[in-house]
């Protein structure tokens, strides 16, 4: 899998040369910003580094050089690495996610890479695929996987009150994050801990499809950035009130993140406190807090969801919303033991919802 063909090789130098002089008018032109920028210095006196471009299922068209000469537009930025939505012009694959790991933050090549490899093999209707990766002579790493046309989770809650914050887009949405999560724990030999789940690391695609990203990414950090990766997540809310450091990730505390999403789908309010307790057995907003607690649930969640609906048809969407309150309770919970695994999770929403 790893390795480019020599005819490849040759390929992207012609192409660099010949490429040159129009790159540049282009850059003019365009005005946007090409993701060779973020790679400092990558040309050497006019020719290109030919690092590998390491290709894995659904990424065997892609040339690295048209990637980094790709106009990009910066969609997400993080401590440590950006993300690109980048247009490449000549491809069966027009649009193109890009996430760019800055140098100082991650882990050595010889570490990355085993990561990369078990990384680039996992493949899910609910996971983000890692397409191809790529990694520069002073250390840049590029992952780049497809592009999804309705951005993240996050987004779409917040600006939720068009059609598509329907109860049943709603519940495929949850049943697919816990699908994607599923196969991560489950499918091989020793489960795969996201490590960062939370609603900006779930992308839409145009019919509401949920998809997972962000898995492992902890993994080709080194052990300051991905602590940082942690306390950023511990401050929106999605961290498991146990876990200290980032390399104690495990399944426990990805439920946990699973629990605050449920939580976030079903109220469509961010899971942030204004004034967040330490003492607090978890991060919930205060409203959602003492509603919980004086077994109010049923007051919080979003009023979109019964619009235009009969009466009985508000009384299945109601029972159903009762239902995944408890499941994400239950995943919440402050004692690590008590929280389900992904396999009860899933059977349970797969009972609630059908
Ligand atoms: C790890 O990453 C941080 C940025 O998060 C950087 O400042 C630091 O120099 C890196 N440490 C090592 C040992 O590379």
């Amino acid at each position: 899998m790893i390795g480019l063909p020599s005819l490849a090789v040759f390929t992207i130098l012609l192409f660099a040369i010949t490429c040159s002089r129009r790159k540049r008018r282009r850059k003019e032109r365009s005005g946007t910003r090409d993701i060779e920028a973020a790679f400092e210095c990558n040309e050497v006196d006019g020719a290109v580094s030919t690092e590998d471009l390491i290709k894995f299922q659904g990424g065997k068209d892609l040339i690295v050089q048209e990637i980094l000469d790709a106009p990009g537009e910066v969609i997400g930025k993080s401590s440590y690495g950006t993300l690109y939505r980048a247009s490449l012009v000549h491809s069966n694959t027009p649009t193109l996610l890009l996430r760019f790991l800055r140098p100082t933050c991650t882990s050595r090549m010889k570490d990355a890479l085993p990561i990369v490899e078990f990384l680039g093999s996992i493949r899910h209707p609910n996971l983000v695929p890692l397409n191809a990766f790529y990694a520069g002579s002073r250390g840049e790493k590029l992952m780049v996987h497809p592009f999804y046309g309705s951005g993240n989770l996050a987004q779409f809650i917040r600006d939720g009150n068009g059609e598509a914050h329907k109860w049943p887009i709603i519940s495929l949405i949850a049943l697919g994050i816990a699908r994607g999560l599923y196969h991560l724990h489950r499918s091989s030999e020793k489960p795969i801990i996201h490590g960062n789940l939370k609603s900006k690391n779930i992308l839409l695609d145009s019919h509401y499809r949920p998809y997972i990203s962000d898995f492992g990414l902890y993994n080709l950090l080194n052990t300051t950035a991905a602590q940082q990766m942690l306390e950023a997540s511990a401050f929106q809310g999605y961290k498991a009130p146990e876990l200290i450091k980032m390399k104690d990730a495990c399944e426990e505390s990805d439920i946990y993140s699973f629990g605050v999403i449920l939580l976030e789908l079903v109220t469509g309010k961010e899971p942030v406190d204004d004034n967040p307790n330490p003492d607090q057995d978890f991060y919930l907003p205060s409203a959602m807090r003492s509603a919980i607690l004086d077994d109010r649930i049923m007051e919080l969640y979003h009023p979109h969801f019964l619009l235009g609906l009969s009466n009985d048809q508000r009384v299945v969407v109601e029972h159903c919303i009762l239902g995944i309150f408890q499941l994400a309770m239950a995943c919440c919970s402050p004692s690590r033991l008590l929280r389900p695994d992904i396999k009860e999770v899933l059977n349970k929403l797969e009972e609630i919802l059908q």
